[in-house]
């Protein structure tokens, strides 16, 4: 829970009184959450993909150059069953994929192989300097994620046309190492617009942080608390009272649940979401963002 400067220390006591209090044993703790002096946490959306093509290995590392550690990803299926980063159900937006395949409209992610879409550009739509880019496998986005020494909020999109894919990506994630305690307390969210699909990720690996993305009303939270640590709405549907309702539930790890926001990237909206309390911005701008709040 973001808490202002002032009510920091206040907010601290009573956080582990109840932590104590009421839980005993502190469960996996949703790590990210905000430092209570410097601000929210700040989230690379996509990337930072105000600068840099959206979900390429390019607009992490340009995160990772902008010292923000935490980016936010959206992971989707191929043809053939490999996991990949896009955000799209089509490839048509962020790649070249009708000049290379004419005739393969609607150029759906679930309609190529890993192969076919490892062969397209990811980033020329954005920027000459980016051509050559490409669509990442979710494999090689983790590694990236590991070596940058960043942190990721993983998004996985459109679960409904794509059966499996939480059991698939959290197999993943355990083969790349991301399952271990330190990952799971420190460096890892999953998050899906889909309940069901948070439910699930919850029930096969009941350590990890889970958020929900939307804004449910204020008398079906409580039963969202029951399988996910965070509802994470967009800006426009948000004021501090429904932050403060969040804020007063307590999650599936027996904290209080936490608010990211989405997607904010000027200044004077970052403080306005700032004061209303959120725990974390989602923003293309996370260079923006950071000064605005004081964040890291
Ligand atoms: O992380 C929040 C945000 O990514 C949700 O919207 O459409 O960009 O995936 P979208
Ligand atoms: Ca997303």
């Amino acid at each position: 829970m973001h808490v202002r400067p002032a009510a920091a220390a206040t907010a601290a006591l009573l956080g582990l009184t109840l932590t104590l209090t009421v839980f005993g044993a502190t469960a996996a703790a949703a790590a990210p959450g905000p430092d209570w002096l410097s601000g929210p946490t700040v989230y690379a959306h996509r990337g930072a993909s105000a600068y840099a093509p959206e979900n390429t290995l390019e607009a992490i590392d340009l995160a990772m150059g902008m010292g923000i550690e935490w980016v936010e990803n959206d992971v989707q299926r191929t043809k053939d069953g490999e996991l990949v980063v896009i955000h799209d159900d089509t490839l048509a937006r962020t790649t070249d994929v009708e000049q290379v395949f004419p005739d393969r409209a609607p150029w759906r992610v679930m309609d190529f192989t890993a192969e076919e879409i490892r062969g397209l550009d990811a980033g020329s739509w954005f920027g000459p300097q980016y051509a050559g880019a490409r669509v990442p496998t979710l494999r090689e986005y983790m590694d990236r994620v590991q070596r940058n020494q960043q942190r990721l909020l993983l998004e996985i999109k459109k679960p409904e046309l794509y059966p499996g894919i939480e059991e698939q990506t959290l197999r993943l994630l355990d083969g790349a190492g991301w399952l271990d305690e330190k990952h799971v307390s420190r460096r890892l969210v999953v998050q899906s617009f889909s309940a069901e699909s948070v439910r699930v990720v919850h029930e096969l690996r009941p350590d990890l942080v889970t958020a929900f993305l939307g804004t449910p009303p204020l008398a079906d939270l409580p039963r969202y608390a029951q399988f996910t640590d965070r509802i994470n709405p967009w800006y426009t549907t948000i004021d501090g009272e429904w932050v403060n309702a969040v804020h007063g539930l307590i999650g599936a790890h027996g904290k209080a649940m936490e608010v990211d926001t989405w997607i904010v990237d000027d200044a004077a909206t970052a403080r306005k979401v700032q004061d209303m309390g959120v725990d974390g911005i989602i923003t293309n701008k996370p260079d923006i963002v950071r000064d605005a709040v004081g964040a890291y």
